[in-house]
């Protein structure tokens, strides 16, 4: 999980049986397991024999028992883990936990309060940012929620890194011997207003506070009451996240395109409306211009390459046996357009006109608002 030279997932050894694998079937769709002698792992292209896997470097690429399908085999991060942990509450995810990461100024050897601990999402950031030297605190009100945690931190090799306690933290406050000890403080509670005065006794001067809370009522009072306890440079973010998918489309290249050509595409035009394909192909003598999601104009290629029209590598390495997924986004991208080889070559006209090229949109994002980081630093008066 560390990445360290000593950590269990250290990456760049072989995998081996016990080992914590994070089972890559699709940007969007992660597990993890536990390779097994003799195991077996079962998606719906059937079986991976986990021996198969022992010995194998991590990030190696898996092909099923019937050959007609394929996973990635990584190493479990921090940022995977959040991916595929098992949810017992509510969690952080990768876009704020960066945020928090960051500005609580964490290093190594850093001392972290937290609570609470929920499903430990962010607990195994942090750890990963404080090792070797440094120790998160976290506390957790729900008895079997905190058992839970440390029993995964332990498995998970975070375990000498962070010490669990049960401990309702808006009743009682933080414990008394962290006082003045820790150079960050982390909340994810209901009412974090109630903890902030313990937060100010724990928290060295010039270290730093951060709440996360969904919503702006509970920002409020957590400002009020940060105001009044000797928090300063106090900032409230709420991180939003746009993905992009960068694929090849099919794109008018030569906005003036003859009459015949035209004629030609009017034919071409009626097989898109048959096929559902409208718009998103961006195929025609009236020359539309292909569109994000946000109405501006997409066609890009990476690093401002203009990529040649023929005889392009497909995006996909050949010998590949693309996932459900991967052949499911490819779809969205091309809409109901038939694959390359199946398309009717085009003549030596039109293909002048309508080039694949490299495009970006951005992705609609499931998850949107999940709340708002509020962060402050502990300052003191000079004598
Ligand atoms: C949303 S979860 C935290 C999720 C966590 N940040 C993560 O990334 O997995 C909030 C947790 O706070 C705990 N909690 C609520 N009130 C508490 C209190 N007064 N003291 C300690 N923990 C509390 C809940 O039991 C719950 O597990």
């Amino acid at each position: 999980m560390l990445h360290s030279a000593d950590s269990a997932a250290n990456p760049t050894r072989p995998m081996a049986a016990g080992d914590l694998v994070v089972v890559y079937e699709g940007f969007d769709n992660m597990k993890s397991t536990r390779i097994v002698a003799g195991g077996m792992f079962q998606n719906r292209f059937g079986g991976f024999p986990h021996n198969d896997w022992i010995g194998r470097p991590f990030g190696s690429k898996a092909i099923s028992k019937k050959g007609n399908g394929w996973i990635l085999l990584l190493a479990p991060t921090p940022e995977l883990w959040t991916n595929v942990l098992r949810h017992r509450t509510q969690i952080l995810y990768a876009a704020d936990i960066a945020m928090v990461v960051a500005l609580l100024e964490l290093r190594p050897g850093a001392v972290v309060l937290e609570t609470g601990t929920g499903s430990g999402s962010l607990t195994h950031s942090l750890a990963r940012t404080i090792a070797p030297t440094g120790h998160v605190y976290t506390f957790e009100y729900h008895e079997q929620r905190a058992a839970l945690a440390a029993e995964e931190f332990k498995a998970n090799g975070i375990g000498h890194l962070v010490t669990v306690t049960h401990r309702d933290i808006e009743l009682g406050g933080f414990p008394e011997d962290h006082r003045g000890k820790a150079d960050a403080v982390f909340l994810d509670l209901p009412k974090p207003h109630l903890v902030v005065p313990s937060a100010a006794r724990c928290v060295r001067p010039d270290g730093m506070f951060c709440s996360f809370s969904p919503c702006i009522e509970q920002v409020q009072r957590t400002c009020e009451a940060l105001n009044a306890n000797g928090f300063r440079d106090m900032r409230t973010l709420e991180v939003l996240l746009r993905q992009l998918e960068v694929s090849r489309q099919p794109l008018v290249t030569d906005m003036e395109a003859p009459p015949q050509h035209q004629q030609q595409q009017g034919g071409r035009k009626k097989q898109q409306r048959r096929q559902g394909g409208g718009d998103a192909a961006a195929v025609g003598g009236d020359a539309k211009r292909q569109k994000g999601a946000d109405g501006t104009a997409a066609a890009v290629a990476p690093g401002g390459d203009v990529p040649s029209a023929e005889g392009e590598a497909p995006t996909a390495a050949v010998g590949d046996v693309p996932t459900a997924q991967e052949e499911a986004a490819t779809a969205a991208v091309n809409g109901s357009e038939p694959a390359p080889e199946q398309q009717p070559q085009p003549p030596q006209q039109q293909r002048q006109q309508v080039e694949r090229q490299t495009v970006s949109k951005p992705v609609p994002f499931g998850r949107g608002h999940t709340g708002y980081l509020t962060f402050a630093r502990r300052v003191v008066a000079l004598a």
